[in-house]
């Protein structure tokens, strides 16, 4: 049986269509609290996270809680770990990042979920998967056409990765880089929202945004 943390998030409301999972709530389960956990689970699905990237940047001590010790707990309860990471942990510069380029992360947010891929060699054994995904529809009314990503919807990504945690046989520490073909957000946004309009990333004051972080994807031929 699989624990699911974050099972109330987008990816986490995704994932329970295929998982034979238990999913507690935040308030059931907060994960910056240490626990112990029944020998029933044999499979830790980490999706629990703060996700707000403008948020984090003044409300740096709850993100850091949350998705470093955080994934530290789960890490450290003594069964297989798949975390979920981003494409963010990469600063953008020149996209079709491999799993050998360094990280170098423009935000809090990025910067704790980097932090949090460390934690997992905590546990016996772990599925890193640097992802990216959308609500279907896309939820804004502008997209850039400046900004790059192998990221996609996440009914389609909800699919891969659990295809990948159903498939997993629980053994080794692994980097897993998930998502399809490159394409720019505005691009992925006209697919599910055909009236969205286009923009650039520094029409977007609220956060700061890399510029291309696709992956060279490897799930497919290397866990
Ligand atoms: N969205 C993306 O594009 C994207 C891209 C790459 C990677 N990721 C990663 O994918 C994972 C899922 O993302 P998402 O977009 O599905 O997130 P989301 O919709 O923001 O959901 C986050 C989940 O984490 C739970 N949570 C937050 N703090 C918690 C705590 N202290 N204890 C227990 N649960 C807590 C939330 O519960 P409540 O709502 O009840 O607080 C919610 O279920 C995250 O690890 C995220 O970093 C997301």
């Amino acid at each position: 049986m699989i624990l699911l943390t974050g099972g109330s998030g987008l990816l986490g409301t995704e994932l329970q269509k295929y998982l034979n999972c238990y999913a507690p709530s935040h308030e059931t389960m907060d994960i910056t609290e240490r626990y112990s956990v029944s020998s029933q689970f044999d499979l830790i699905a980490h999706c629990a996270s703060y996700t707000d990237v403008a948020k984090a940047e003044n409300d740096r001590e709850t993100c850091y809680k949350t998705n470093v010790l955080g994934t530290k707990h789960m890490a450290s309860l003594g069964i297989p770990i798949v975390y979920i990471s981003t494409e963010y942990i990469f600063g953008g510069g020149k996209g079709n990042y491999s799993i050998d380029d360094s990280p170098d992360p423009i935000n809090y947010y990025a910067l704790t979920k980097l932090l949090g891929e460390s934690m997992c060699s905590l546990a016996p054994s772990s599925m890193i998967i640097r992802c990216l995904f959308k609500p279907r529809p896309f939820k804004h009314s502008k997209a850039c056409t400046d900004q790059w990503t192998t990221g996609d919807y996440v009914d389609k990504i909800a699919v891969i990765i659990a295809g990948i945690i159903n498939g997993w046989n629980k053994k080794g520490h692994h980097v897993l880089h998930v998502g399809t073909e490159r394409k720019s957000t505005y691009d992925l946004a006209k697919q599910s929202r055909p009236d969205v309009e286009p923009c650039l990333r520094s029409d977007i004051k609220s956060v700061k945004l890399p510029m291309d972080t696709s992956l060279q994807l490897n799930w497919r031929s290397n866990w």
